[in-house]
């Protein structure tokens, strides 16, 4: 067979089956774009325009952050040096700082702006092997001012090769012309905000945050409900601070994913388990908080609930840029094992995004997106810290 690209003398981590899916002999071919094969050598007899021999390097499948907020004016730097001084990230919130303060200031960016803004952070992820990643509004609060950050969004993949798929969200935070009226701006969300953001196609998916200073789960389902109407998949931000019960709303919408979780109880966990909904866990936003409460990772496991995990670039909670970064928290803080960081940000992360059927694993039909790595072994991604062991990436077989 005659395929664009032969990667051969390579170690794979396909993240097909269970574990991490090694061929310690391994080889990739891709074709148009696509992967053709990608398992044990020789395998099928290829003819290559390209053969490239790896020297026993590992493969992944091209990294995916599925939950970020790279698009946002301004940082919060002054924040955080609020929040050495002893205030806590809901005081600062509640006086008026927090995402309002981040809304202010993507209010007054651009457009072009925003991109600019969001390229140096886009481009470490795509520096550690990152070939898709997810982009959040929810700094704008208003029609146009999400439309805006939705368009920067979109704008991302245009200026860099890899993949972006945007998420809608409104229900961030009340923005202060809605003060008092958390249901009038859910509302609005409803009848105006989404039916314009829908019909230029703005977003992917529909999220919102469910919190004391977010919004509570009555207001999630609305919300929800109307997304479903607009025919968009929905996720949340649930169970980060306090235990509204929010992922139990995610579940009964069918969400693709509910994120946080710290103080998710079992009764989470079975309705997530049930709907198949996919668990993120973002242990930047847990280290950053100084969070003491540990999501319920033994009680996912045992559930048979998939975790991802995510980097939260955001400029509150999670100014982090790093994948790598997010994999050794999750470890380390977490204590996910090294195949499930490993699935967290490829198989379960494309799961999270709905994008299982291309993207994620090694496997034929899928994108040619890949990582190799100079690495022995796989854990070596997942325990140095602040090291980039990638040697090339790989997206859509180039
Ligand atoms: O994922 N929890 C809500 N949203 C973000 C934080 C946003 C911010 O503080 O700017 C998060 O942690
Ligand atoms: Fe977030």
């Amino acid at each position: 067979m005659l395929c664009g690209t032969l990667w051969r003398n390579a170690r794979l981590a396909t993240m097909v089956g269970a574990g991490i899916g090694v061929v310690e002999d391994g080889m990739v071919a891709a074709k148009d774009g696509r992967i053709v094969y990608a398992g044990p050598s020789p395998g099928a007899v290829f003819t290559a325009e390209c053969t490239v021999d790896l020297g026993g390097r590992w493969i992944t499948p091209g990294l995916i952050d599925c939950h970020t907020h790279l698009i946002h004016g301004g940082d919060r730097a002054a924040e955080f040096e609020q929040r050495l001084a002893g205030a806590s990230y809901e005081e600062i919130a509640r006086a008026g700082g927090g995402i309002v303060a981040t809304m202010r200031a993507t209010r007054a960016a651009s457009e072009a702006e925003l991109v600019e803004s969001a390229l140096p952070r886009l481009d470490a992820l795509i520096a550690e092997g990152v070939t898709t990643v997810e982009v959040k509004s929810g700094y704008g609060l208003s029609t146009a001012d999400e439309a805006k950050s939705l368009r920067a969004a979109r704008a991302l993949g245009m200026r860099r090769d890899v993949g972006v798929t945007t998420t809608f969200l409104g229900a961030h935070a009340l923005p202060p012309e809605w003060a008092g009226d958390a249901d009038g701006y859910i509302a609005h969300i409803c009848d105006a905000m989404l039916p314009a953001i829908a019909a230029e196609g703005l977003a992917d998916a529909v999220d919102a945050f469910c919190e004391g200073i977010g919004f509570s789960p009555e207001q999630v389902a609305r919300l929800f409900a109307a997304a479903q109407r607009h025919g968009l998949p929905v996720k949340l931000h649930a169970e980060q601070l306090s235990n509204l019960h929010g992922a139990r709303i995610a579940a009964q919408h069918g969400a693709l994913s509910a994120d946080h979780l710290e103080w998710l109880d079992a009764a989470g966990v079975a309705a997530m388990a049930a709907s198949g909904t996919i668990a993120t866990l973002l242990p930047g936003a847990f280290y950053v908080t100084r969070e003491t409460k540990l999501p319920p990772v033994d009680a996912l496991r045992a559930a048979g609930v998939p975790m991802a995990v995510a980097t939260d670039c955001n400029p509150g909670t999670s100014p982090m840029t790093s994948i790598l970064l997010a994999m050794n928290m999750a470890a380390t803080c977490f204590r996910l094992t090294v195949d499930e960081c490993l699935r967290g940000v490829t198989v379960n992360a494309a799961c999270a995004l709905g994008l299982q059927d291309r993207i994620g694993t090694l496997e034929p039909g899928k994108a040619c997106d890949l990582a190799i790595w100079d690495i022995e072994r796989p854990a070596e991604l997942i325990y140095r810290i602040g090291f980039n062991p990638l040697h090339q990436r790989i997206r859509n077989g180039r």
